[in-house]
């Protein structure tokens, strides 16, 4: 069906559905065991009510606010979440996500296991477009390093590394799994590290093939000074998931100005941990026990955002920015770079209609008024 007959997110996944391989399919479908966490992203949702004022003259909404400590001016809060290979659901991979998102405006966190390199990710960028690289920090730490020395050659672009967290050692994602044992799908990431990739041993999912050689030994002692040493692009500190973390990532950037300027509250999709927290709970335990958090440093966060309500209701509670790891790769799917473009200028508008039909003109003038707290910060 043409692009613009699709009003909706669930229809553009319906759609990428039946034009992806199956074993495409299973590989961003999946989550860990029984998906709990991942379908509470999107439920938990859907469980929060807004306030709506009226007599506001809403016009005009404007989506436009600025990142990482106010460095860099976004067209939208909303943002691609790292995900790894975009080419599995159409050749124009993450060099066509930048594309599709580029009249928006919005900032694209590209994955370690991209299946494009990071330079030919930005050969074509609009000008002025955010990127961020994120690193699954290699058992060879100089495979890292000679990477974070390309991102480095590449800061006109990349303006953060994203440090992922919550994902040690792979979830146990069985659909993926299943289908790999139908037949074995040999996957390198063009940046991954290659040697690792010959000596892995067969079986798993394609997430468990990915894994080989990631480091599961990073801690907040070690890993952060390390990776000073190698870059002074800001950090960003991805999947994070209580309160006691988001504190102490807080307490480090205020000990070391210019490391850490962002943490992303995420349970990676559903895909690592499951029953692990979604991404609102640890921002309202955030609220709650540590706000201060909010002033020292950026709160993002991802996970089952499907509408642009959902967007919106994240925005009022704190966080700063939102992402989508599926939706963008679903929008892929359903059309290559064109679907990505039709998949945010869906969101964006649902993000619009959303602020007006709330009474907010600006990103800066939403906030908890607009939530209905005896829903969702009870005692
Ligand atoms: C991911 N995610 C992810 N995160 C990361 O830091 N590095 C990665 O390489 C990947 N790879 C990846 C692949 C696929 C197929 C998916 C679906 C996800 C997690 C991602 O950044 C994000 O946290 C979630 O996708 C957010 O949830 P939604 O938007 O998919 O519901």
């Amino acid at each position: 069906p043409p692009l613009h007959t699709l009003l909706n997110l669930y229809e553009i996944e319906a759609v990428a559905k039946t034009q992806v391989s199956k074993k495409c399919y299973a590989y961003y479908f999946s989550a860990g065991d029984d998906l709990f966490s991942k379908y509470y992203n999107g439920s938990v949702f859907r469980n929060i009510l807004l306030r709506p004022r009226v007599f506001v003259d809403c016009t005009t909404a404007s989506t436009a606010t600025s990142l990482l400590n106010g460095m860099h001016s976004v067209g939208t809060p909303l943002y691609v979440s790292p995900a790894a290979m975009a080419r599995l659901a159409h050749p124009d991979g993450e060099a066509g996500i930048a594309r599709g998102i580029s009249r928006f405006g919005a900032m694209q966190l590209v994955s370690n296991n991209a299946s494009q390199t990071p330079e030919q990710i930005v050969a074509d960028a609009a000008p002025g477009a955010v990127f961020g690289w994120q690193l699954y920090v290699q058992t060879t730490r100089a495979k890292s390093e000679a990477m974070l020395a390309r991102i480095n050659k590449l800061r006109d672009h990349y303006k953060c590394i994203v440090l992922t967290l919550d994902a040690p050692v792979p979830g146990k994602r069985e659909l993926d799994e299943k289908s790999n044992l139908e037949s074995q799908l040999v996957v390198d990431s063009a940046s991954n590290d290659k040697d690792a990739a010959e000596k892995r041993p067969g079986g798993g999912g394609v997430g468990q093939q990915l894994f080989w050689g990631t480091a599961a030994d990073l801690t907040w002692e070690t890993a952060l000074p390390w990776i000073a040493e190698h870059t002074d692009l800001p950090v960003v500190l991805k999947g994070v998931q209580t309160h006691e973390d988001a504190f102490l990532a807080a307490q480090y950037a205020r000990k070391h100005p210019g490391s850490i300027r962002a943490i992303i509250l995420s349970n990676h999709g559903g895909r690592a941990l499951d029953t692990a927290p979604p991404a609102v709970h640890t921002l309202l335990e955030i609220r709650k026990y540590c706000p201060e958090v909010f002033d020292i440093i950026d709160v993002w966060i991802d996970g089952g955002i499907r509408r642009g309500t959902d967007v919106v209701k994240a925005l009022c509670l704190g966080a700063k920015a939102v992402g989508v790891g599926r939706a963008a790769l679903w929008g892929l799917g359903a059309g290559g770079w064109q679907g990505v473009d039709r998949t945010f200028e869906i969101l964006q508008g649902e993000i619009e209609t959303c602020m007006k039909l709330l009474g907010a003109k600006t990103i800066s003038d939403l906030g908890p008024r607009f939530i209905n707290s005896r829903v969702v910060e009870r005692d």
